[in-house]
């Protein structure tokens, strides 16, 4: 963690890096009174009555993930994952959230998908970079050519996701569709008639919501789900126990319904253990408004930058016992219930916690559940395990697995 009124710009950049993809703001970087209405608007987007059926469109693009890697280990039965999950996850959000009715991903998805791995990885590179932390200098070098190109492609794709969702709004029977509706879902919220109060978002602002949401929905469970992926590739007495468990409860069923979810006790465990070692978020940033002093009398003055190092939290051997060992009994009722509740906080915690959370979770048991029905996943013996939190791993180095149908 490291704190300071001095520190490097980090925090500004990434603020920049924000504003330069979307000219309003979403709720991630958003404050004060417009944070709290935006939230509010949007908090119904993700109620359980909403969140139910998506589980047959996440199943769905499953599905349709695993007939690629059936076609791919026909030819090489080693794997990287990331990019097919990514690819996946940005399909099921656009069917779930912004409401896309068609059954496979298009040319531009995957556009999209690629114009997203790139400029998470020129951030990175920026952040990494002394020199580039001058905007005047950064313009004028390649990288930030890339990097306006980029969100030139990132911007185009959510404003023809915008664009379709108006158009089909004119229609008088999409109309009575969304009227029908018992609850709205995202795009129904955001270009709807606004809160109670009437207050309707700007062009910018909504602009802002469907870029921070397009983002956010899909970038944090790939990594989710591929690092938990990776963690049943390293430790296969894990993924039998939770195989069995998924078996148990589908029996012969190739669908999942929402009962199921909470039969899920074991894999949920093996989740939460796989976001401990591996939080899909690892640092998030803030600044203090007003002086903050701790227990030990030390303090910080207001407009301090602080960035919480979510990654060394989980890791803390004071909390922590043998933290680089993976186990899922940590996540026991009796063990969670004996440890602080910001022990372990992957979703973040308080009023500016992930809105996604739920969301998250239902995606990712289900995705999880139908992958280990029909894949076994194994480390490749030539590719030495992955050691060090990687942030911009799947278009770095990749995931590669070992996959083998089960029959
Ligand atoms: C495994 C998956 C996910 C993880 C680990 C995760 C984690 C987090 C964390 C740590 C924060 C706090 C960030 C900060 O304070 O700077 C956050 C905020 C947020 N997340 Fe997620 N997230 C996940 C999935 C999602 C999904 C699926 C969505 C949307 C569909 C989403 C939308 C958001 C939004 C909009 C915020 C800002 C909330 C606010 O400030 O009011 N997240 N998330």
């Amino acid at each position: 963690m490291w704190t300071g009124s001095d520190c490097p710009d980090e925090e500004a950049l990434l603020s920049h890096v924000f504003s330069l993809l979307t000219p309003g703001k979403g709720l991630l970087v958003l404050d004060g009174p417009k944070w709290f209405q935006h939230r509010k608007l949007l908090t119904p987007a993700f109620h359980s009555d909403v969140l139910k059926p998506y589980l047959d469109l996440f199943v769905e693009s499953t599905k349709d993930m695993l007939n690629k890697w059936d076609k791919k280990i026909q030819k090489d039965k080693c794997v990287n994952i990331f990019p097919d999950v990514g690819h996946m996850a940005l399909d099921s959000l656009m069917k779930c959230i912004f409401g896309r009715s068609s059954n496979s991903q298009t040319q531009s998805d995957i556009i999209y998908y690629d114009a997203i791995r790139e400029l998470t990885l020129l951030m990175q590179q920026r952040l990494a970079a002394f020199q580039y932390h001058s905007d005047f200098y950064f313009w004028f070098t390649l990288h930030g050519w890339k990097f306006l190109q980029a969100c030139k492609v990132a911007h185009d794709y959510t404003d023809k996701v915008i664009r379709a969702r108006k158009a089909a709004l004119k229609e008088e029977e999409e109309r009575e569709k969304i009227q029908g509706k018992k609850r709205l879902d995202f795009l129904d919220i955001l270009l709807g008639p606004g809160d109670e109060s009437n207050t309707k978002l700007s062009d910018a602002d909504l602009r802002a919501e469907v870029d921070t949401f397009m983002f956010e929905g899909h970038d944090t469970t790939t990594s989710g789900i591929s690092w938990f992926l990776y963690c049943m590739a390293l430790y296969p007495e894990h993924q039998q126990l939770c195989c069995e468990e998924v078996q148990d409860i589908l029996g012969n069923r190739d669908t999942i319904q929402w009962e199921d979810l909470g039969k899920m006790t074991y894999l949920t465990m093996c989740i939460k253990e796989s976001f401990r070692l591996y939080p899909p978020v690892p640092q998030v940033y803030r600044q203090l408004s007003k002086p903050v002093t701790f227990m030990d009398g030390k303090s910080l003055p207001e407009g301090s930058l602080v960035s919480l190092h979510i990654y060394a939290l989980h890791r803390n051997p004071a909390v922590w016992d043998k933290p680089e060992v993976f186990d899922p009994q940590r996540f026991s009722p009796e063990n969670s219930s004996t440890r602080h509740p910001y022990a372990f906080i992957p979703f973040s915690a308080r009023p500016r916690n992930c809105i996604g959370q739920q969301f998250a979770m239902t995606e990712m048991k289900a995705v999880i559940a139908i992958c280990l029905l029909h894949f076994e996943f194994s480390l490749e013996p030539s590719r030495p395990a992955i050691k060090r939190l990687q942030l911009v791993l799947g278009s770095k180095n990749g995931i590669y697995l070992n996959l083998k149908k089960l029959t």
